[in-house]
């Protein structure tokens, strides 16, 4: 710009030496020339100034959609708590329903490679079902996700004995637990993200575990589709804890249609052998030449029906994966990919495992949000946490929590389309 404002005033300094050599008044012409010389750099100045107040402009214009919550009551019938319903979106259009009952997840809504935006996790439409039995639909499961052995573990020389609510052991928490207790919600928003922040106190002993554990677990969807799943936890007294989130997805977006077709991709050498009551019994088994191996893509239906005595226990796939461990503190540890929609799925964790679930116990009885029921197989559950039944093997890594710490853990799920 400079270069050519230069150079504009080299020819017109040329033009007015010819001109002053050929004109008898040379006087006026200087003053005429002169002028419109600095009219020139007047006006020059003047488009800059347009130019730079028009570009303020734009940059603080928004034409997409901002990242935005919306929140309702939806019900008093459970008086003393009130059923709230929370909607975050970003501006590419991802929605995300949330129920302060169980903190649960109720829908997901991302577009396939066609735009096409459908519900990609299991659940039900009516918020008030979640109040009545159902198998951890989109829950938070706490204090204790996964098995924990006859429902009995000791701390400090003393045991605790916790409910056996499934066969002889202790299931996700118990009889009631974070899945089915009213959490305190604050839905907030911001530039690049929107989400919704639960507390819940669980009192000390609440379901047999010592320490009143106050915790909060924080839904953050970002600008860039990724859903972030933020714990933290505090004691007053010694206890165990291992918290995830128990969302079903079928990224076909209709739950008639069984999950056995989507690709999945785990980091992870090894998985956890089980007794037949699906307790660790203490065996790291390599994945290598067996149907637990997921290094490489493969559909969760390919090897699902093998001829395999862990199999058989899970009924198809319900078992914990030791991710490989890495420096970075957000590690990779599961892709999925659904072909036929294009919709892939990213899961990021700094827990040392996944619980793979493909909803082998699913058995018809359920409504589906898609019209029918939800059968076997009908979704998956990619569970980050700590190893089953830690707090009674000693060689896994602890899930002991101490008065004075605090417990932090994140795990991302990040939404995508392959368009190939
Ligand atoms: C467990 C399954 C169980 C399911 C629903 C999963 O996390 O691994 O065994 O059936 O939750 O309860």
């Amino acid at each position: 710009m400079e270069n050519c404002v230069k150079e504009k005033e080299g020819k017109k300094r040329i033009y007015l030496k010819k001109l002053i050599s050929e004109t008898p008044n040379k006087l006026d012409i200087i003053n005429y020339l002169n002028h419109s010389l600095n009219l020139d750099y007047t006006m020059h100045y003047f488009k800059v100034a347009i130019l730079f107040v028009l570009l303020l402009w734009l940059s603080s214009c928004d034409f997409n959609k901002k990242p935005s919550v919306k929140a309702a009551v939806i019900s008093t019938s459970t008086e003393p708590y009130k059923m709230e319903h929370f909607t975050i979106e970003n501006s590419s259009g991802i929605t995300i329903e949330i129920l302060n009952l169980g903190g649960i997840i109720q829908s997901i809504r991302t577009p396939d490679k066609n735009g096409a935006i459908k519900d990609i996790v299991l659940g039900f439409t009516d918020a008030e079902k979640y109040s009545g039995e159902h198998p951890y639909f989109g829950a938070i499961v706490g204090r204790f996700s996964n098995r924990i052995a006859e429902g009995k573990f000791n701390l400090e020389g003393k045991t605790y004995t916790l409910a056996t609510n499934n066969g002889p052991n202790h299931l996700h928490g118990g009889i009631k637990g974070f899945d089915k207790v009213f959490w305190s919600a604050s839905p907030f928003s911001n530039k690049n993200s929107s989400g919704v922040t639960l507390s819940y106190m669980s009192k000390d002993m609440e379901e047999g575990y010592p320490g009143n554990l106050a915790v909060v677990v924080t839904y953050t969807l970002t600008e860039d589709n990724i859903l972030k799943v933020h714990y933290q936890a505090q004691t007053d007294k010694i206890t165990v804890l291992n918290l995830t989130q128990h969302s079903y997805f079928n990224l076909s977006g209709d739950f008639s249609k069984q999950i056995l077709d989507h690709q999945l991709q785990l980091n992870a050498d090894q998985f956890l052998q089980t007794d037949a009551n699906q307790i660790p019994n203490g065996t790291y088994q390599d994945v290598a030449n067996s149907p637990f191996d997921f290094r490489t893509p493969k559909t969760i239906g390919q090897d699902i029906a093998a001829e395999n005595e862990h199999l058989k226990i899970g009924k198809g796939y319900d078992h914990c994966w030791v991710i490989n461990k890495q420096e970075a503190a957000m590690v990779k540890t599961a892709t999925v990919y659904h072909p036929k929609s294009g919709r892939v799925m990213e899961v990021f964790t700094d827990q040392p495992g996944v619980q793979l679930y493909t909803g082998n116990f699913l058995d018809n009885t359920l409504p589906s949000k898609t019209g029918g029921t939800y059968g076997p197989q009908s979704g998956f559950c990619l569970e980050t946490q700590h190893f089953p039944d830690a707090p009674n093997q000693s060689s896994f890594p602890s899930t002991v929590l101490n008065p004075g710490e605090t417990f932090t853990s994140e795990t991302w799920f990040k939404f995508s389309v392959n368009n190939n």
